[in-house]
């Protein structure tokens, strides 16, 4: 039997790592599953556990309004310590690219504990840009043991850095595995105006934005766009679930707050999302995660971004990375809700990321590297 302790704490890396403690949860004679909330993320992970009903064995409730990289590490760095040195685990497991990722990582690596590092291989080789995300993916990286990569080309990039092949397994990305559960044909969403919103005749354009590196001057051009955009297209719904982060709400609300086909909305629960996201005509976002969805039901995305750790979208043509310039937005946009074919181009449906069994390889990948078998691992090929 082997402790494995899970680490999350915001919104995308606890629904990626979801389907992960749903499948560790399968094996309980080999695993015993310990999972530990950072909780980066309050409200947003809440709302997460709960569309899962997971009950984390430690929340460690760290979230401070504003707060800082430094603070997040600081505070998390030290519980995650005394957990460990309680707990003894065999392994620890984290996912994607947050400050949680990070200091998961490294606190493992300090109580010489190995790590599994889920969705790794992401790389854009700039600093800067996702910012801190690349470098927190790259420590991860330097530190992890057993490397899920979710495409080719993530395993490539770690191929690059030296890592030995032994120790990189292509999986896909489990944000499919929980995609595939989560939207239903004939959804009811929990909120009353989203259920009004997919019935009216008007498309609905998704937006999201959050990104650090986007704070300030490129956010506001972003949403000077959209404002425009909106005036532009009175038939078009564009809805808006805004992230928590203070820092945001206080460039969108002034900028999109009282115009009449802009819906500001709070946060949605997973479910409401990733649902509305599939029946939407097109999305702008910055978000990672969003970039890996839309592509499955063809989508076609604008995304916020000057380069993307996630190109295989972007070769496959459902994504076109836009970047931040108020302008080059609208007009891309403009371009696309007037052009049938430019549209028809990017709308096809493109599986780059996964195929809904991520999370049994990576379990699969964890058993045979204890010893506890030795099944071959059929990795993931689109
Ligand atoms: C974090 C991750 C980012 C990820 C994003 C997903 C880091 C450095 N950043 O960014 O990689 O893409 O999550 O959304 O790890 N807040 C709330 N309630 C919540 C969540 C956030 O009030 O449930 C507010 C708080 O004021 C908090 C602030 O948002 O201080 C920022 O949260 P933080 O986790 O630091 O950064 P994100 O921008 O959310
Ligand atoms: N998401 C959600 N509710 C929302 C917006 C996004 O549940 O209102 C989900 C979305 O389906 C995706 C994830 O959150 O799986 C993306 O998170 P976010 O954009 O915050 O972070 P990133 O992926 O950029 O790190």
């Amino acid at each position: 039997m082997k402790k494995i302790a899970v680490i999350f704490g915001t919104r995308p890396d606890t629904i990626k790592m979801a389907p992960i403690i749903l499948e560790l949860k399968k094996n309980p004679k080999q695993f015993q599953l310990l999972s530990i909330a950072t909780a980066q993320h309050r409200q947003m992970l809440d709302q997460v556990l709960k569309v899962f009903n997971i009950k984390p064995d430690y929340d460690l409730n760290i979230m401070r309004p504003k707060q800082t990289l430094a603070s997040i590490t600081k505070n998390t760095i030290e519980a995650l310590d005394t957990v460990f040195e309680k707990e003894k685990p065999d392994m620890v497991l984290v996912q994607g690219d947050t400050t949680t990722t990070f200091v998961g990582s490294l606190a493992a690596f300090y109580r010489q504990i190995p790590v599994g590092h889920v969705e790794a291989g992401l790389r854009t080789n700039d600093k800067a840009n996702p910012f801190p995300e690349e470098i927190n993916r790259r420590l991860t990286g330097a530190i992890t043991e057993l490397h899920f990569a979710p495409t080719s080309t993530a395993k490539k990039a770690l191929l690059k850095e030296n890592i030995d092949p032994q120790n990189i397994f292509i999986t896909g990305n489990t944000v499919i595995d929980a995609l595939k559960v989560a939207v239903k044909k004939n959804y009811k969403f929990s909120i009353m105006k989203l259920n009004e919103l997919v019935k009216e005749k008007k498309k609905i354009i998704l937006l999201t934005m959050h990104r650090r590196e986007n704070w300030g001057e490129p956010m506001q051009g972003a949403c000077n766009a959209v404002k425009k955009l909106s005036e532009t297209y009175p038939d078009y719904n564009f809805v808006f679930p805004v992230h928590l982060n203070p820092i945001v709400r206080e460039i969108v609300y002034p900028t999109l707050g009282n115009l009449k086909n802009v819906h500001l909305i709070e946060p949605l629960d997973y479910l409401d999302f990733v649902n509305l996201l599939s029946k939407s005509h097109l999305i702008i976002t910055d978000s990672g995660g969003v970039q890996e969805e839309g592509p499955h039901f063809g989508i076609p995305i604008l995304v916020l971004r000057k380069v993307t750790e996630r190109p295989e979208a972007v070769k496959y043509g459902t994504v076109k990375l836009v970047g931040l310039d108020e302008n080059k937005i609208y007009q891309t946009a403009q371009k696309l809700l007037n052009n049938k074919a430019a549209y028809e181009k990017m709308a096809s449906s493109a599986n780059p990321y996964g195929d809904g069994l991520s999370a049994k390889r990576t379990v699969q990948i964890i058993k045979n590297y204890f010893g506890l078998s030795k099944a071959e691992i059929k990795e993931f090929n689109p």
